[in-house]
């Protein structure tokens, strides 16, 4: 399937972005597993602007990364149309896809993310100009609305297809909800029928058989995949061989999940330095372990680590300590 030029890889399951999680590293590791379209964590449209650096490493794409999409936020409609510009250009990205489902106070605060649901006029003005602005296609990411009784994602994915979203993502909560309660994936349903664009469903995506009933239930041409995939990019191959009528039975044995961390560790060094790479990698590192028996008594000396290489010795002792457990 195809939005604009850009042919959507065959992998239906895409790699969700997450601020502070889905760097280079982390994406380019999913990619090895199958991951379809993969997005950075959220950039902002202003710092773009003010030439910021830090937010411009934000934007530096994987070679594995075939096809890549950069999210920007921000609510003012001509600097969100100057940052699509500044990042499409940068990263070599093949979609700038809008962030209108962050629901952090933050964020909320200034009128972005999920606040924008609260202002659709707004919303459409800054997908329309952002439109006239980039070649390659502009998607739009949101939830269900801002709380219960304000629900409005029906028309406001319509409306953001009428300005010029190519694709829309429905992350099947509130923004009252944060992560709270269960996703909703009947709305998705409805907004997959009230379209013509593609939709993609995201929400709850922990195992394939989650996967499945997802695009099952919703009618959805994609699913995007969260907080399952955290210390868990397998995942990717387990939907890509389920929705091939495929059974992966194998899961990753505690050397498979210490290897592959060290190996996404190495890349986040190489790209930002030994001291952020550290800081960022004990969370991946805690991540990885998760549900191996034995694993927690490891938890306290990961958070004290002061540099990769005694990273790389705890690894090597775990594998060890743990070989019988996973
Ligand atoms: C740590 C974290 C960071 C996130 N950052 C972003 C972000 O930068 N942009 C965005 O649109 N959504 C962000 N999200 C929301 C996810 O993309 C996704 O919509 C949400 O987690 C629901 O999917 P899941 O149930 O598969 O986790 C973030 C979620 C988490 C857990």
């Amino acid at each position: 399937m195809k939005i604009g030029n850009v042919a959507l890889e065959k992998n239906k399951a895409f790699l969700a972005p997450m601020a502070g999680v889905t760097d280079l590293a982390f994406r380019k590791t999913c990619k090895d597993f199958l991951a379809g379209l993969t997005y950075s964590e959220m950039v902002s449209a202003k710092a773009l602007t003010l030439n910021s650096k830090k937010t411009k490493s934000l934007l530096e794409k994987h070679e594995s990364e075939t096809t890549f999409a950069v999210q920007i936020f921000g609510n003012d409609p001509d600097i969100m149309a100057e940052g699509a510009v500044i990042a499409a250009d940068l990263s070599g990205a093949d979609i700038i896809d809008i962030n209108m489902g962050c629901p952090t106070p933050k964020i909320v605060s200034n009128g972005d993310g999920s606040a924008l649901m609260k202002d659709p006029k707004r919303a459409a003005e800054i997908v329309s100009a952002v439109c006239n602005k980039i070649t390659i296609p502009v998607t739009v990411k949101m939830r269900l609305g801002w709380d219960k009784d304000t629900i409005n994602v029906i028309e406001f994915s319509k409306r953001m297809q009428d300005a010029g979203a190519a694709m829309v993502c429905v992350h099947g909560r509130t923004r009252e909800q944060m992560y709270s309660g269960k996703a909703d994936w009947s709305l998705i349903a409805r907004v997959k029928e009230a379209l013509s664009i593609p939709v993609i469903a995201n929400g709850d995506v922990f195992t394939e058989v989650d996967a499945l009933n997802i695009l099952d239930r919703t009618g959805a041409d994609f699913v995007m995949v969260g907080r399952g995939c955290l210390g868990n990019p397998w995942l990717f191959e387990k939907i890509h061989c389920a929705l091939n009528g495929l059974h992966l039975n194998s899961e990753p044995s505690v050397s498979d999940r210490l290897d592959t961390a060290a190996v996404q560790i190495e890349l986040a060094q190489k790209q930002k330095g030994e001291r952020i790479a550290l800081l960022e990698a004990r969370k991946h590192f805690m991540w990885y372990l998760h549900g191996i028996p034995g694993a927690k008594q490891f938890y306290e000396q990961i958070s004290k680590l002061e540099t990769l290489n005694q990273m790389y010795s705890l690894m090597l002792l775990m594998k060890e300590k743990l070989r019988s457990r996973g």
